[in-house]
């Protein structure tokens, strides 16, 4: 006689993901809906709260340290501009097209970064904590993640963006092989390793393909205007269902593992997601972040309801800058 466990069916896996397995939750410039972003004491409150991974964009000092930041113009995430000392660096740059005056990461020494302190870039957050925390180097947010790893017995991730990589290559500045270099330093080299690679420019992810097995992610900005017309191409339709053709993913996943849209490049009746999946490409969504008027239109300001309608859907990872919602979502 068959045993009721014998006649069981197998049980559908709980996400509708790629894997099957539970949507990754990003700490998104770590969790920086609460605390200065890109800061160590950031990315060890998005873990805190439960992030799988922490999140560094990279720009280049002078002497070619990686530090995180999310532009190579640090007027608007650092005190710099009350510093007198440094008053005569403020100048004007052009990077990748746009002109912008302030004051640049590639004009400083590390050591000169260490004497800044991060602000709180939007004004409707909390903005007690301008003035506290260093800005930190690739190789100390690598260290973080070790040390929160052994700490909290998870393994914390690591998702480092390269920042205008071509306009870095062009002053000696080049990111890729830094971040290459301190990934192997960190013995992150696998495509087990906890680490995802992610940038905006094809050539940056295509450059260190051939030199890593780490899985990498091509962002997309909104409606994959990165990616050129090739991206709309192929689908005949005055306004395609998807910003990417199934043409587009495929040549994408000859060197990505995923893609990393803007969300609201994934609402109904956008296919890009069920397209994703079918070319084998992982879908991580940026950015969720809790204040209503940056909740998609659908969902009326409610973050919780943001995340569960885009869980359903099968994104397999979230940017999230309030990383204690977006695993409240997930329960
Ligand atoms: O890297 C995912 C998302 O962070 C991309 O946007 O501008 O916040 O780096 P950004
Ligand atoms: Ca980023």
């Amino acid at each position: 006689m068959l045993s009721a466990a014998c006649l069981a069916q197998p049980s559908a896996p709980r996400w509708p993901t790629l894997n099957g397995q539970a949507p990754l939750v990003i700490g998104h410039r770590g969790a920086s809906g609460y605390l200065p972003e890109h800061t160590l004491e950031a990315y060890r409150l998005a873990v805190e709260q439960g992030a799988d991974f922490i999140e560094p964009d990279l720009v280049a000092t002078k002497d070619g340290a990686l530090i995180a930041r999310h532009e190579p113009n640090i007027s608007a995430t650092t005190d710099v501009a009350t510093r007198p000392e440094f008053a005569s660096r403020k100048t004007r740059k052009t990077i990748d097209g746009a002109e912008e005056e302030g004051w640049f990461a590639s004009d400083f020494t590390l050591a000169e970064i260490k004497t800044l302190r991060a602000v709180q870039t939007m004004p409707e957050r909390d903005q007690s904590h301008n003035g506290r925390y260093a800005v930190p180097t690739l190789q100390e947010v690598l260290a973080l993640a070790r040390r929160l790893s052994e700490q909290t017995g998870r393994t914390i991730g690591i998702y480092p963006e390269t920042k205008h990589p071509r306009w870095h290559r062009t002053l000696g500045l080049g990111l890729e092989d830094r971040l290459l270099a301190a990934l192997a330093q960190a013995g992150l080299t696998q495509r087990d390793s906890p680490v995802i690679l992610q940038s905006f420019d094809p050539a940056s992810l295509q450059a260190m393909r051939g030199r890593s097995a780490v899985r990498m992610v091509q962002l997309l900005a909104p409606g994959a205007s990165n990616l050129g017309a090739a991206a709309t191409s192929g689908t005949g339709q005055s306004r395609p269902l998807s910003p990417l053709s199934p043409q587009t993913l495929r040549e994408i996943r000859a060197y990505a593992d995923g893609i990393g849209p803007f969300k609201t490049d994934l609402l109904p009746p956008s296919t890009l997601l069920r397209d994703a999946h079918a070319a084998d490409l992982f879908v991580h969504a940026y950015t969720f972040r809790n204040e209503a008027r940056r909740v998609a239109a659908p969902f009326q300001g409610d973050p919780l309801a943001e995340y569960r309608a885009f869980y359903g859907w099968g994104v397999d990872g979230v940017f999230s800058d309030f990383p204690d919602t977006a695993v409240a979502a997930r329960r």
